[in-house]
């Protein structure tokens, strides 16, 4: 049944990517955004893209009561929360800004949505509540967050449990996504860091570009295969395509729930560079540096319990991942025009 969601952090890689499934399934959408990190222009492409139009609100999450006028004002059933920061560096220099703005946002977001009589949430959480643990990581692993951005995701976690317990009238989906990475296969909608990139595959595309003379791999000494880290990469299409499943669960059934959203496979650093290498046709020179200080040697999911709680499982491979990251990258290679 269609029914009307808020989408925050709509202009954003995940948000856009999302809302292009979310108006293919048919739901009338509602984008809320402050652009900090966001562009609007990926909206207009969501637009093209599917064919329908999206109401855009900017604002911001922690502006209360601009949030419970566009609850009320909006009819909303429910709400996907992708705003917030998410860069792990920026959040060890300035953890009250993070703290501030992903566990302060939440809190002004829930506390609007309790006011409006919304009662649906899905939050964008994220492997690194895990810290180390051992892979395959499983939903039951101990939380052990190793920067103050994991610990505002496990705050924000925490809050919406607490939440769901005193009132169970709500429902509310925990997604933990693992290492989202590649582009609509349009090419139209990508990724676009503002900034040098953290991430790996940002990292190898701007090289493939040009715009960064090489790639730095982080550490060949690892206790894996080839010596180099191991991720559980997760195109970002099929991890939308996880927020429908996620939402037609919410409304179909009472109770709470929180997922890994990830494929349950594993690819090192140098995996990944020659899947891109082959994708693009270009060479990525590499160069061996010191590990990154937090870096796990191996994070990947146990993918299970999102398949029997949703249905859904990814099903797009390394290959694909690249080979749509490159058509994004390419025809895009400053991202979004200003
Ligand atoms: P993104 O930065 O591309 O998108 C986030 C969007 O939220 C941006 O458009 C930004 O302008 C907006 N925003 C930020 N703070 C806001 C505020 N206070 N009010 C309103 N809008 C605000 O990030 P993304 O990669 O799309 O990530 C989306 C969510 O998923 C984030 O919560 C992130 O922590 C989480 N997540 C991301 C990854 C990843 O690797 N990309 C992995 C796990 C979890
Ligand atoms: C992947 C691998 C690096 C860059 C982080 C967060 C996670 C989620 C995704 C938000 C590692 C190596 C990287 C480079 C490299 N985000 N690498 N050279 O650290 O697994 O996950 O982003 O929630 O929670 O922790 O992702 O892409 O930074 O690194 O060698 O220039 O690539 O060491 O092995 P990570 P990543």
């Amino acid at each position: 049944m269609p029914t009307t969601i808020l989408v925050t952090g709509a202009c954003g890689y995940i948000g856009s990517h999302t809302c292009v499934e979310l108006l293919a399934a048919g739901h009338r959408l509602v984008a809320l955004d402050n652009l900090s990190n966001g562009s609007r222009e990926a909206l207009r492409r969501v637009e093209r893209l599917a064919g329908r139009a999206v109401a855009f609100v900017e604002a911001d999450v922690r502006d209360r009561g601009a949030l419970e006028r566009v609850l009320r004002g909006q009819r909303i059933d429910a709400v996907i929360h992708f705003a917030g920061l998410k860069s792990i560096t920026e959040s060890v220099a300035a953890p009250l800004r993070y703290y501030q703005n992903n566990v302060g946002g939440s809190l002004a977001l829930l506390e609007a949505m309790a006011a409006a009589g919304v009662r649906r949430i899905l939050f964008s959480s994220s492997a690194t509540v895990y810290g180390d643990a051992a892979a395959p990581v499983a939903e039951s692993a101990p939380l052990r967050p190793n920067n103050p951005y994991g610990r505002s995701k496990l705050m924000v976690e925490q809050l919406i449990g607490d939440l769901a317990l005193a009132a169970p009238d709500w429902r509310a989906g925990v997604l933990r996504y693992f290492n989202p990475v590649g582009a609509h296969p349009s090419g139209t909608i990508g990724e676009d860091p503002r900034g040098p990139p953290a991430n790996l595959l940002p990292s190898i595309a701007q090289v493939a570009t040009g715009r960064r003379p090489r790639l730095l791999v982080y550490g060949n000494d690892y206790p894996t295969a080839d010596g180099t880290g191991v991720r559980d990469y997760i195109h970002v299409g099929d991890l939308a395509r996880g927020h429908t499943a996620a939402l037609r669960r919410l409304f179909a059934q009472p109770g709470s729930f929180t997922v890994n959203l990830g494929t349950g496979r594993g690819h090192s650093v140098l995996e990944v560079v020659r899947a891109f290498e082959q994708a693009s046709g270009v060479a990525i020179p590499c160069t061996f540096a010191a590990r990154r200080p937090g870096d796990a040697a191996a994070s990947y999911a146990a993918a299970g319990c999102a398949f029997e709680l949703l249905g859904w499982r990814a099903e797009t491979g390394l290959d694909a991942m690249c080979a749509d990251l490159w058509r994004w990258q390419s025809a895009n290679p400053d991202g979004y025009p200003a």
